[in-house]
């Protein structure tokens, strides 16, 4: 006899203990509990509770080996070194073997702007511009000089695909080639409350979150990017965020710099401005490339400095990356570590009220980016210089918010 989903949903709930669910299961009728049976059934139990004992196991003192990592600093560069590594590099982007990638399926939490974030509005001179078309000035300048058009790929989240595709259609894709447009969403991960519950939407669904920019990979491989950029006998792939109204997205030199050091991966830095500064650095942890994050690196490595009195542990990851084809298809076949976040969620109770909450209630979890970078022995890293480089979009006011990169970009286009 063929088991009905809903009794399979609900044997699925109760041997993992989810009793809250079962019950909202047991009271839905018609399609809401159809969609809330076929939810269950899709969801990857062992994953949820192998995440939920890592989310309550007491943090693990970090024992890893950190050091410095080596890096080239662009504006020290000879003649030379830099002619050698743009032509190298000019020479991949020039035979279209170079594509780029935005991800932009974040929530944008801290900016608090209604909408994908790349539909944000800077207001930048000579006439406000949303951060996708700033991107895609990049892009276009890039495509004018070389004499190419670059293949964008834009990864989007369950939560603000269909408005990004319209924010595009609606302008006309700024005047991009919309053939060399791809759209891609990343994956999802449910919200546990820290109790291990499920945690209910709105709408009767299970509440999930976009799995982190980490998961970036597998999400290019399950889309069919990884395929198309082979079909398109592309070599190289920026992936870079969203944020960043400087973010130099075709940059022979970075390129140029990973290919000459025979690297599988690029990544470019720019100083911090203190050791208190927030952001994550790069180092090599027990002897691979890693990204350290603020809070994790003890302040006393903080405020190392080498010999020339640059901090040891100071140059910081902008989400300015390049990958051959290669590594990424191998990356995308590895699990990266989850990270944990306590969120604040609004939820449904088992009495069908909706409760909003004003303390963190929920763990969320995400992979990261740069996680990757564990998985080679070496990358390149190349410094750029944060005028140039750098206006990150983070915070509705002070640091990093829509002021400070503002006046960045005003500076760095018009009073140069
Ligand atoms: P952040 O980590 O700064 O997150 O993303 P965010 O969503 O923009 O902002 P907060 O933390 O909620 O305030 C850095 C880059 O990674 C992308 C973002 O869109 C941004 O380009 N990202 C982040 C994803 O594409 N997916 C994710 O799941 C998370």
């Amino acid at each position: 006899m063929e088991v009905s989903n809903l009794q399979k949903a609900k044997r699925i709930l109760e041997e993992n203990r989810q009793l809250n669910i079962l019950k909202m299961l047991e009271k839905l009728t018609g399609d809401k509990q159809d969609r809330l049976a076929n939810q269950i059934i899709d969801l990857d139990f062992e994953q949820l509770n192998r995440l939920y004992n890592m989310a309550k196991a007491k943090p693990e003192i970090l024992e890893k080996k950190i050091e410095h990592i080596k890096y080239v600093d662009k504006n020290k560069l000879s003649e030379e070194d830099k002619n050698t590594y743009t032509q190298i590099g000019e020479k991949i982007i020039k035979n279209n073997e170079y594509a780029v990638v935005t991800m932009a399926g974040g929530q944008g939490t801290r900016l608090g702007h209604n909408g994908p974030k790349g539909t944000f509005m800077l207001d930048v001179k000579p006439e406000p511009k949303p951060l996708f078309q700033i991107l895609k000035e990049n892009l276009e300048r890039a495509n004018k000089k070389y004499g190419i058009t670059l293949q964008w790929y834009i990864m989007t989240s369950t939560e603000n695909d269909a408005e990004t595709e319209q924010f595009f259609k609606e302008n006309n894709y700024f005047g991009y080639p919309k053939e060399a447009i791809k759209f891609f969403k990343q994956g999802n991960l449910p919200l546990l409350f820290t109790n291990g519950d499920l945690v209910l939407d709105k709408d009767y669904t299970i509440k999930e979150a976009a799995d982190g920019n980490g998961c970036i990979y597998k999400a290019m491989r399950k889309n069919g990017i990884l395929d198309d950029m082979k079909n398109k006998n592309i070599k190289w792939v920026f992936i870079g965020a969203v944020d960043n109204a400087l973010l130099n997205m075709v940059d022979p030199v970075l390129l140029g710099l990973t290919v000459a050091q025979k690297h599988q991966a690029g990544s470019k830095s720019i100083a911090k401005n203190s050791p208190t500064e927030k952001v994550g650095v790069f180092c090599k942890a027990n002897n691979v490339p890693s990204v350290i994050e603020y809070s994790e690196l003890p302040k006393e490595m903080s405020e190392m400095r080498d010999e020339n009195g640059e901090l040891l542990y100071g140059e910081a990851h902008i989400m300015c990356n390049v990958f051959s084809l290669e590594a990424l298809d191998k990356i995308s076949q590895v699990d990266l570590a989850y990270h944990v976040a306590n969120k604040k969620t609004n939820y449904m109770n088992e009495n069908g009220e909706f409760i909003e909450v004003t303390e963190p209630n929920a763990y969320k979890f995400e992979a990261f980016i740069f996680d990757a970078f564990n998985y080679f022995d070496e990358i390149s890293i190349l410094r750029g210089k944060r005028e140039h480089d750098f206006a990150p979009v983070k915070n509705k006011d002070g640091n990093d918010s829509p002021n400070t990169a503002k006046e960045l970009y005003n500076n760095y286009w018009y009073n140069k």
